[in-house]
């Protein structure tokens, strides 16, 4: 099964218990969901009661509804006493609901959402249309459908106030419109915070007044495609017209459009390291002499990450934190990033700085000795202090990556802890704010299934490890956890159809994290509402990763030393089926039970999942030789 194709007649159809649909497959799981008596279905004209400050709201919702059901719907004020869905701000607070918090009652005859606030009253028609049949996803009309979905009474609210996704639009540029497409599928899940990583060696994308090198140059690489981070270096006649940026306007555009969906744009400008775009553009803001003959990055190697982190730079994509001449760019852009963008943080990044160019600089020693800089690390230190001043000063709150920390963190700084939880945990011991997004759940461009079937990555993330997210996890002062999010590299994510395909399914596992009570996550429970989701997503058009129905295949040795291979699945009630006789398999070749010895001669293994009778997971073809390689030393 791959997304686009839509595989309804296999979870219909079959009888294995655990493919039947959960009851409800709301995502994220509500606080409390009580099943009442009756159903609801929408009647041909459809009234909605609302009062004018729900504009948007009822806008959203009268489109979602109107296009697939071709309903009429009419819009009243509250003063009509009957209607079909009635929205409520609750005239005195309820303290349970918070901000983003609702309450959807559906009865036989009304459907009411009240909330303290807009966003709660969004959220609430998040989940009214989550209880609708799976065609209300459709952009267009669909017949022979009833609208009918039991009634129920929810209560719900969220669990952290952050609850975001970063989307790297650096390393290749995504159009304002593929923005809003990423937007518009992440409210569905009651994502609130959209990060937009804006700046890396790769291109700088945001129109900065008086720095009019950053988009004329910095924006621009030559196209290639592969494995990105292998490519040739581009010769001076290849063509540097790949990429793009966002003027000032569509970035108003942009944050008009997410804050009507009742989502935050937090910026980064990510410095002092991946920083070659802006280095490119105005190279007297490096510390290496010859930065002038660099180009924006199209894929090629620039870094050596054999020796761990920080990376040795093979070019300087840093910032100088010894040159006044920074400090000033900064200030410019910063001042301009402060005034365009409403909301209280600006992300400064500070991750993966290299230190080998600032240890060979002058400027750098000079400033070590005038400051009294211990090491090399201090130096990140001082920079990172005075970048913090330039962002309060601007009124807004400084954030950046865990590095941030390895020197002695500027006081007011918020953290984004992304190596592992435990710089989190330490951040917020010490009160600094802390946002959770830890590599090993939370980073989305890492591959969700075998390496044979996705865009091959250094690491991989599978659903079940995205879900065990805590975005207070022990030991962690919850007081200064705002919450967390998911992060989408793309150095390999080269259209927005890919974007799509690594955000989900991880992106409902982190949705849930970040919405729902902890004790209500339960992956049997979740795995079934991702099926049904898919369903959705297939009629809206979103892409997805079925790699959940794929087998997972570890390779290990025999006492002497053959190689064997263990299969096993993500998700419960799948057979797994393969051959080594390079022919395809289906359910009526061998079927796993038990590690497999790879026959002598073999020098392939073909592997397929079937649920009941009906190929379910993508054929994953494995050469002998990568078994060899996965079962480690002879
Ligand atoms: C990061 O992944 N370098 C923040």
């Amino acid at each position: 099964m791959g997304s686009g194709t839509s595989n309804s007649s296999v979870i219909d159809s079959n009888t294995n218990f655990t493919s039947r649909p959960p009851e409800f497959s709301i995502i994220p799981e509500p606080v409390s969901l009580l099943k009442t008596n009756g159903s609801f279905t929408l009647p041909d004209k459809i009234v909605v009661l609302a009062t004018p400050e729900m504009k948007f709201v009822v806008d959203y919702l009268k489109e979602k509804l109107s296009i697939p059901t071709g309903k009429f719907i009419a819009e009243f004020a509250h003063t009509q006493a009957t209607g079909t869905i009635r929205l409520v701000l609750n005239p005195r607070p309820d303290a349970t609901l918070g901000n983003e918090g609702y309450h959807l009652s559906v009865t036989p005859t009304m459907i009411i959402i009240k909330a303290n606030q807009a966003a709660g009253l969004f959220y609430g028609v998040q989940s009214l249309l989550q209880l609708f049949p799976k065609e209300i996803e459709s952009k267009e009309l669909v017949e022979g459908v009833t609208w009918k979905i039991p009634c129920v009474e929810v209560t719900d609210y969220p669990r952290v106030a952050w609850r975001g996704l970063m989307f790297d639009v650096a390393r290749h540029f995504f159009t304002k419109q593929e923005v809003k497409q990423y937007i518009d599928a992440m409210v569905r899940y009651k994502f609130n915070l959209l990060h937009l990583h804006l700046t890396d060696d790769e291109g700088w994308r945001l129109e900065i007044k008086g720095l009019p090198k950053l988009t004329e140059v910095g924006a621009w690489n030559v196209k290639k495609v592969g494995d990105f981070g292998t490519f040739s270096t581009p010769g001076a006649d290849e063509p540097r017209t790949y990429g793009g940026f966002y003027t000032q306007d569509d970035v108003r555009e942009l944050i008009k459009y997410a804050k009507d969906r009742f989502v935050d744009i937090l910026p980064e400008i990510d410095v002092p390291g991946h920083s070659l775009a802006a280095v490119v553009s105005y190279p007297e803001l490096s510390c290496t002499p010859g930065a002038e003959t660099y180009r924006v990055r199209s894929g090629e190697r620039i870094m050596d990450w054999s020796k761990g982190a920080p990376p040795i730079a093979l070019v300087d994509n840093t910032l100088c934190p010894a040159n006044e001449k920074v400090y000033a760019f900064l200030d410019t852009v910063i001042t301009q990033v402060a005034a365009l963008f409403p909301f209280e943080y600006i992300h400064m990044g500070g991750d993966e700085a290299p230190i080998n160019y600032w240890q060979k600089s002058e400027a750098i020693k000079a400033l070590m000795l005038r400051e009294g800089l211990k090491d090399i690390h201090q130096v990140q230190g001082y920079f990172e202090k005075r970048v913090e001043k330039i962002v309060e000063s601007k009124g807004k709150k400084f954030m950046g990556w865990d590095e941030i920390m390895e020197s002695d963190i500027p006081t007011g700084a918020a953290v984004m802890s992304w190596r592992s939880p435990k710089f989190g945990i330490e951040a917020s011991r010490a009160k600094h704010e802390v946002v959770m997004s830890p590599q090993g759940t939370n980073y989305l461009d890492l591959m969700q299934g075998d390496v044979t079937s996705e865009s091959k990555v250094y690491n991989s993330v599978r659903l079940g490890k995205a879900y065990e997210f805590d975005p207070i996890p022990a030991g962690a002062d919850p007081k200064y956890i705002k919450g967390g999010q998911g992060n989408l590299w793309t150095e390999q994510v080269y259209n927005i159809r890919q974007a799509e395909y690594m955000t989900w399914p991880r992106g409902y596992a982190i949705a849930e994290s970040v919405w729902s009570p902890k004790e209500k996550k339960n992956w049997t429970n979740f795995t079934g509402k991702v099926e049904q989701h898919f369903h959705r997503m297939d009629i809206a058009e979103t892409k997805y990763s079925p790699a959940i129905y794929d087998p997972i295949v570890k390779a290990s040795r025999t006492a002497d030393k053959q190689v064997m291979v263990e299969l096993t699945t993500e998700i419960d009630g799948l057979d797994i089926y393969y051959s080594f006789d390079n022919s395809t398999p289906d359910r009526f070749y061998p079927k796993y039970t038990e590690k497999v010895v790879i026959p002598k001669d073999a020098n392939q293994m073909r592997v397929i999942t079937y649920r009941g009778k009906q190929a379910i997971g993508r054929l994953l073809t494995i050469a002998v030789d990568d078994l060899n390689k996965r079962a480690g030393k002879r």
